[in-house]
Order: C-alpha cells, then structure tokens, then sequence
C-alpha cells in the first residue's frame, strides 16, 4: 500500500484523474468502479473537465458502482444509481447503458447481487476502483465485522454510518437501514484501487487503514492485501499516522 499525502482535495483529484487519464490513453475501454460519498466529488469535477477541455473519451467505458441502498426508488434523488449519473456520468460520455448499480429495489436481493457480481466479470474485471472511506473504515457498505473474502451482499449500517449519511437526506428516519454493496473480495479483485480521504474526521479510519492490523473491524484495512492500492490523503487525515 503507497500512501501519499497532499496538501488539500485539489491534489488529490489532479493525481486520481491523472490516473484514470493514463488508464484511458492505454485503455480506452477501461473498466471504472465507482464510489459515492462527497470524498471523490473533486475527482469527479476534475474528470467533467478534462472531458471537456482535454476531450477525454468516455465513449467505451464501462462502470460499476461499489453500493445502492435497499428499498429506495431507483429514481429518489440520493439512490446511488442517481447521484453516480448526476455527479460523474452524465457530465460525461459514457452511456447509461454501461452504467452498472447493484439494484436495490429488486424483488430477489440474492440473485440481484449475483447479477451485479457477474456483470464484472463478463466485463474482464475492475480496472481501477476509487475508494472514499467511512469514519468507521468501511468502504463501500462494507461496515465493521464484515467478512476480509466476501462478494456483493445486503448489508445493514450501523447508527453511526446512518447519522453520518442523514445530511444527504431530510432526516435521520429517512436514511435506509439496509444496502448492497461489492464484498471486500469483490472491491480486492480491481487491479487497482485508489482510496481517497480528507479531513481530520478521517484521520482515526487513516491510521486504522494503514497501520492498524488487517481486521475486519477495520474494513480498509484489507487494502494491505491489495498488490496496487493508493491512498491518497489530504493532511488533516495523515494527522494520526
Ligand atoms: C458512504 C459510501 C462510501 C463512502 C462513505 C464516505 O457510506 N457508501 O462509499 O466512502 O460514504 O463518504 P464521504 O466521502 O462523504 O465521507
């Protein structure tokens, strides 16, 4: 695990852009797994850009994003499958129809997860996964005690992932308590993974991440595992490294 630390959120999404600009030239139909959270928004922003001044191509990439909750419409304004078109893909080219989001709303919640787990791989794996983090180490859902080898799953958050997230919705009633989310096993299988994290709020999950032991308590912590992973940090959240 590199991990780099920089001066603010501007850094953080010029490098992660960087690379995903670099995947692209080599790799034009790259495959993008994609976060939500307010980490990656500078990332997202930076890649509209690009696309727009520099003409990076989208056209041939497909994506996948980590999580959904449970039980909203696909078509509520804070559905993951929402907020991944309004903040990155529909500010660029890539079509809806390459865009894939474990479907919360399906009848059959174990076989929606398996479709979403097979999807991946007919599409030859994750090329490069960005990563936020919660202020309890989960990535994606993947909250504490989750399993270091699982694959995409229903999962239920915690209280404090709920309050955290509760300032996306009116209140902390309206926050789902279950989600879909790729497993650890899943998110370990990209090729590379770039985890981002700023403010010191983070800086106990960042230190847990990088110097803590490999637990699940600490669901980040597995990156130690990853043969590629980076982790880029602002230095409000290096603050306990
Ligand atoms: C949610 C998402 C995670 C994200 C986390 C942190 O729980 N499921 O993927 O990393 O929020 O979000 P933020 O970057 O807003 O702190």
């Amino acid at each position: 695990m590199e991990v780099v630390i920089l001066p603010g959120s501007k850094q953080i999404a010029s490098l992660a852009a960087d690379a995903v600009e670099a995947l692209l030239r080599r790799k034009p139909g790259a495959v993008l797994g994609l976060a939500t959270g307010s980490t990656p928004l500078p990332i997202y922003s930076e890649l509209a850009l690009r696309h727009e001044r520099d003409r990076l191509d989208f056209s041939q990439v497909r994506a996948f994003a980590l999580d959904e909750y449970v039980g909203l419409p696909a078509d509520h304004p804070e559905s993951y499958r929402q907020v991944i078109a309004r903040e990155f893909t529909a500010r660029v080219n890539i079509s809806p129809a390459n865009v894939h989001v474990p479907d919360g709303a399906a009848a059959d919640i174990p076989a929606a997860c398996q479709r979403f787990e097979d999807a991946i791989r007919d599409a030859g794996g994750v090329d490069l996964q960005l990563l936020g983090v919660g202020t309890d180490g989960h990535i994606g859902f993947n909250e504490p005690g989750s399993s270091l080898a699982s694959r995409t799953r229903i999962k239920t958050l915690i209280e404090q992932t709920r309050r955290d997230n509760s300032r996306f919705f009116g209140n902390l009633a309206e926050v789902p308590h279950h989600v879909l989310t790729q497993g650890l096993g899943t998110i370990l299988d990209a090729r590379h993974v770039i985890l981002v994290a700023t403010g010191a709020q983070k800086a106990q999950a960042v230190r847990d991440l990088a110097e803590g032991p490999v637990s699940a308590i600490c669901a980040a912590s597995v990156l130690q595992l990853h043969p590629h992973a980076t982790v880029l940090v602002d230095e409000a959240a290096a603050s306990s490294l």
